[in-house]
């Protein structure tokens, strides 16, 4: 099976030119950042939020070639105050890669009231053909309630978006999975 990560790289990889504005919501390690600053360029923008300044630290060192990247140390929830308002149907990606930061602390972690309210902003902001990835683990604790509250906000989407859930069919048990939603007009 294709990593949840992975694909969400390959369907970012269809969908964000040189030149867009992009916003990696989990920055963790920077890997999903530095995707997004590599496919924008220095002609595009990417904001990336975390809450860990280990995590925002992270991503700064691997990132550290690309100037148009800001780093913002706040939590997702948070994005329509501190986007510019001009990002607001121009972003062409929004990266969500939910739970706990590998290594780190597993206490913080994304939580399910604050990860749907960045989640119903996003879809708010992206652009008209912009795509939104959620990598999403069940699998720690409060990661089964964060899951089924995505799932059940994507199910619930009107037609002007498309909404995808890739997960395992057998064994499902707390593999990891990715919601995808693209706006469509
Ligand atoms: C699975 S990790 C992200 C991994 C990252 N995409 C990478 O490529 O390494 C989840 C991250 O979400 C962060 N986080 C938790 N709550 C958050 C929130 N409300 N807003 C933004 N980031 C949050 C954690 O600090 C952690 O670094």
């Amino acid at each position: 099976m294709v990593r949840a990560t992975e694909l969400a790289h390959v369907l970012v990889r269809q969908t964000v030119q040189t030149g867009d504005w992009t916003v990696d919501a989990t920055t963790g390690q920077g890997h999903d950042t530095a995707l997004l600053a590599h496919l924008t360029g220095p002609s595009g923008l990417v904001f990336g939020f975390d809450i860990q300044s280990a995590a925002l630290a992270a991503t700064a060192s691997r990132i550290q070639q690309h100037h148009h990247v800001t780093l913002l140390h706040a939590g997702h929830e948070l994005m329509a105050e501190l986007l510019p308002p001009d990002a607001k149907g121009r972003l062409t990606a929004i990266m969500f890669n939910l739970g706990y930061l590998p290594g780190s602390d597993k206490q913080i972690v994304t939580r399910t009231a604050s990860t749907v309210a960045a989640l119903a902003c996003a879809c708010d902001w992206i652009a008209a053909g912009g795509l939104i990835t959620l990598g999403i683990y069940p699998g720690h604790p409060g990661g089964a309630d964060e899951t089924a509250a995505v799932i059940a906000f994507a199910a619930g989407l009107p037609a002007t978006f498309a909404a995808t859930h890739h997960t395992r069919l057998n064994s499902v048990g707390t593999a990891p999975a990715l919601v995808s939603i693209r706006r469509l007009r």
